[in-house]
Parts: C-alpha cells; structure tokens; sequence
C-alpha cells in the first residue's frame, strides 16, 4: 500500500531571528483531510512554524511542499492561491457590514475595503450568496447573519474569522491559537467547528487547551525550543514519557503552557 501524499509537509526547515535559532531541522507532514495539532510551551516556535508555512517569513533552510508541489520559494500569496490559508485577524473583518457580507465579499476573494470602492461593484446573484449562506449554517452564525460583525461577541468573531478563511475554499487551514481569550461556550462552539472542518478540511492548529487537543486532533505534534520533541495519535503523545517529564506540572491543570 502506498502511503497519500501529504497535504502539507515541511522537511528540515530552519528559521533564525538573527543570530537566534528559532526553528531547528523541523519535519512535519500534514495528512489531508486531518486534524493536526501543534503543541508545546510558550517561546517553543509554533507561531514561527507557521509564519514560516504560510510564507510570512523566509525559511533559512528546508523545503516546504502543498499537495505535492514545492512551495519554499513561493510567495505568501501565491500559497493562499495554491489552497493554504491561514485565519485572518479580527482587525480584517469590517465592523459595520453584516456578518453575511463579509463572508461574501471574503467568498468573492475580496477584501470588504476593496469592495467598498462602487466602481468595482460585483453583480448581484452570484455564487457568493449560496457560499455566504452554507458558511453561516457551519459557523453557527445564521442567527446573527444580518447583525454587524463588530456586534458580534469575541467568540463569534473568532468562528467568522475562520469562515473568512474558509470562503476561498483552501485546501489547508492553519488556526494559531483559535480559542485563546474564550468562555466555556465559545471553546465549544469552536471546538465543533474545527472538528467539523476537518471532514473536508486538512487542518492545523496550534492549541494550549489539552482537552481540545486530545478530544478533536489526529495526529499531535510536540514542540519544544525549535525541534519537534514527540509526534503521533493524541493518547500517544499524551502517555509519552519524555512529554510528560516536559510538561509534568502544567499537563495537571490541563493546560501545556
Ligand atoms: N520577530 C522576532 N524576532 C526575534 N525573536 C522572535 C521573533 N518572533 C519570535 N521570536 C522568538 O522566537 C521564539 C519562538 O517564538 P514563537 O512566537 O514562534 O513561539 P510560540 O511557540 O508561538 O509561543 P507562544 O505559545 O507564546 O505563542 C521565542 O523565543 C520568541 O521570543
Ligand atoms: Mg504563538
């Protein structure tokens, strides 16, 4: 049997801020259609990891390869283009328009500032509708869809962050942190969300939360000063003796900080 091609992988990749070592010999291989989550303690790389796959900074050494092709040398737009996206911040998101039309401006791969420009007004009745309207069933926003999205609370905005993102259809989605600063009942919202994004998604994320992790992950990959430390199926890593000795004391309250 052969084994699928990754959707996304990273081999030997090396990043340094000056003369720091960020990132060291990193090799990682993202299975499609996967929930795939990064973990370990503040300072360990995992947001330069992704800065890194994403193309926002340069890797020093290594390769970088979407659904087969060699992306090391592709800019980060062009990657967004190729399937990868990674959720956008909340500050991209346009506070006055409604929950709805930023998930169709952002299907229609425009930003809502650009299209505020009424020379370039799109027709209406496009596919961006239909998109716009199966994204709120998934977010779990169709109840506010008409609302203004700054009225939104931090956890709804968070989930259409993600929706942005899933509006360009990508391949592979890369959330850092997607549930930081959030209430019981928002981590849940996002929880399903993510789970649910992984049945047509490849997704990646990066996760202080433990119970997330082991409840909703493939595959976890443990990070600890730029090198990977441990890699497999959530109850592997957890029960990993070299984990555990890392993490010992914060792995009690639930949290891998
Ligand atoms: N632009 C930068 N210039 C210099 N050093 C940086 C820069 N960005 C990050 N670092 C350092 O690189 C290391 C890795 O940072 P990174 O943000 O990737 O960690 P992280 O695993 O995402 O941590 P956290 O869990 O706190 O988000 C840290 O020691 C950080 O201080
Ligand atoms: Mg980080």
């Amino acid at each position: 049997m052969t084994t699928p091609e990754p959707a996304l992988s990273a081999e030997g990749l090396g990043v340094r801020y000056g003369s720091f070592v960020a990132l060291k010999d990193v090799t990682l291989q993202v299975r499609a259609n996967s929930v795939h989550a990064i973990i370990g303690p503040n300072g360990a790389g995992k947001t330069t990891l992704f800065h890194a796959l994403t193309g926002r900074i340069r890797a020093a050494t290594g390769r970088i390869t979407l659904n087969g092709q060699d992306i090391t040398r592709t800019r980060d737009d062009d990657r967004v283009r190729l399937g990868l996206a990674r959720s956008f911040q909340v500050t991209s998101l346009f506070a006055t328009l409604s929950v709805r039309e930023n998930l169709r401006l952002a299907a229609q791969g425009r930003t809502p500032w650009a299209a505020l420009a009424p020379w370039r007004r799109v027709a209406e009745g496009d596919a961006s509708h239909d998109t716009a309207d199966a994204l709120l069933r998934r977010l779990d926003l169709a109840g506010v869809a008409g609302r203004p999205a700054g009225e939104l609370s931090h956890g709804q905005q968070r989930r259409l962050e993600v929706g942005m993102a899933m509006a360009a259809r990508p391949r592979v989605i890369l959330l850092d942190e997607p549930t930081s600063g959030m209430g019981t009942d928002d981590i849940g919202a996002m929880t399903a969300l993510i789970r649910d994004l992984g049945r047509d998604h490849t997704v990646l994320f990066i996760e202080h939360n433990m119970g997330i992790v082991m409840n909703i992950s493939d595959t976890v990959t443990v990070m600890r000063a730029g090198e990977i430390l441990v890699e497999g199926r959530p109850e592997v890593v957890r029960d990993d003796p070299e984990v555990r000795r890392a993490y010992l004391g914060n792995m009690i309250t639930g949290d891998l900080r």
